[in-house]
């Protein structure tokens, strides 16, 4: 148990209202497939990070932006009966709520399930630098976390990770969806953990996750601060989750004292600051994907809020939040309780 006092989780991002069809095949571009019944699912990766945080134990507010109409009031309402704090959105008149319609089936060329996502971002594209301002917090404490991504306009994100940066203890970064041009050096400055998917990974590095140009790769993302952020650590779904660490820049000088802190030498991967598996998935029967990475997210989030001294700790616990998510169906509908987050990582395989 931790012996600090428990943060919040601050969440910035989008709400969505996820209109959802199940089909044998995802259609090509140009054609029609009869797919299930419409689902409805309260989404967004801001809303569902929140959803995720708040039910991984965590106290959380969230800043986001809700249209005049009837899913913006469903949204908001759902995230209140979640007891996250609200009370820093806004609402856009004349505006419609962000929907993503989703689509779920096999691909032409793949066995597994995927899901083709098109977001109408709506309200979540009208948020504005001065409503995350005004939104924010006064008080922001080293034992908060901050979690971003990326479905709320950049100017946001900048101003949200400014205010964080240097207050809050872990700032995060979810790096989605990714830009092709890769992400505003500002944003790599004043993160602590970014988070992406190993598409994500590559669009971010230019580089394949575990290719041999992928750590100096990752040197090259270092903030302009002197710091040995950010960390980055790349959700890999059932291969777990790897890390890319900056640490390597200090280990290479200072093995002696590391050897002393670990009581063991460190292995040539934590040297190079990359290691595959830092936090391993267990086998799980998987219904529906959409969400899982904002679960790790959610969930990475409320641990670190309560105990950031094991970073490794915090990972598996959101692995094993995401293992449950991918067993249920909704985003947020999905996102597991602490519980049984908490039983799930004791059947983590362990190396
Ligand atoms: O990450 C999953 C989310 O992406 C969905 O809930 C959908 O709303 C889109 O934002």
């Amino acid at each position: 148990m931790p012996s600090r006092a428990q943060g919040r989780v601050i969440v910035v991002g989008s709400s969505n209202t996820d209109l959802v069809v199940h089909c044998a095949k995802l259609p090509g571009a140009g054609e029609t497939v009869l797919g299930g019944d419409m689902l409805t699912f309260a989404g967004g990766k801001g809303a569902n990070q929140a959803v995720a945080a708040a039910r991984a134990g965590a106290k959380v507010y969230f800043i986001g932006a809700f249209g005049d109409d009837a899913f913006g009031q469903a949204r908001r309402a759902d995230l209140e009966r979640e007891g996250i704090d609200c009370s820093g959105c806004v609402v856009k008149k004349g505006v419609p709520s962000g929907v993503a319609l989703i689509a779920i089936g096999k691909s032409h060329k793949g066995s597994k399930a995927e899901n083709l996502i098109v977001v109408a971002p709506g309200a979540n594209a009208r948020l504005t630098p001065a409503d995350v301002k005004k939104g924010m917090p006064r008080v922001l404490n080293t034992q908060d976390a901050v979690i971003c991504s990326l479905e709320v306009p950049f100017n946001c994100i900048e101003i949200a990770l400014k205010m964080a940066w240097p207050r809050s203890g872990n700032v995060i970064l979810n790096p989605a969806p990714m830009p092709a041009d890769g992400l505003p050096k500002v944003f790599l400055d004043h993160c602590h953990f970014i988070t992406p998917n190993e598409t994500e990974f590559e669009l971010l590095t230019g580089a394949p996750v575990g290719s041999p140009s992928a750590i100096k790769k990752v040197a090259k993302l270092a903030g302009n601060h002197g710091l040995l952020y950010p960390e980055i650590l790349v959700t890999r779904g059932p291969l777990g989750v790897d890390l890319y660490s900056q640490t390597c820049r200090d280990l290479k000088k200072e093995v002696a004292r590391v050897v002393k802190e670990l009581g063991r030498t460190p292995s040539k991967n934590e040297i190079d600051g990359y290691q595959p598996g830092f936090a391993k998935a267990p086998k799980v029967k998987v219904a529906d994907t959409v969400g899982a990475g904002d679960c790790f997210n959610g969930a990475l989030a409320a641990f670190l809020s309560y105990d950031d001294s094991v970073v490794n700790s915090a990972v598996e616990f959101a692995v094993a939040a995401a293992s449950l998510k991918v067993t249920r169906h909704g985003s947020q509908a999905g996102m597991p309780y602490r519980h049984e987050i908490l039983k799930m990582m004791k059947k983590l395989p362990r190396s």
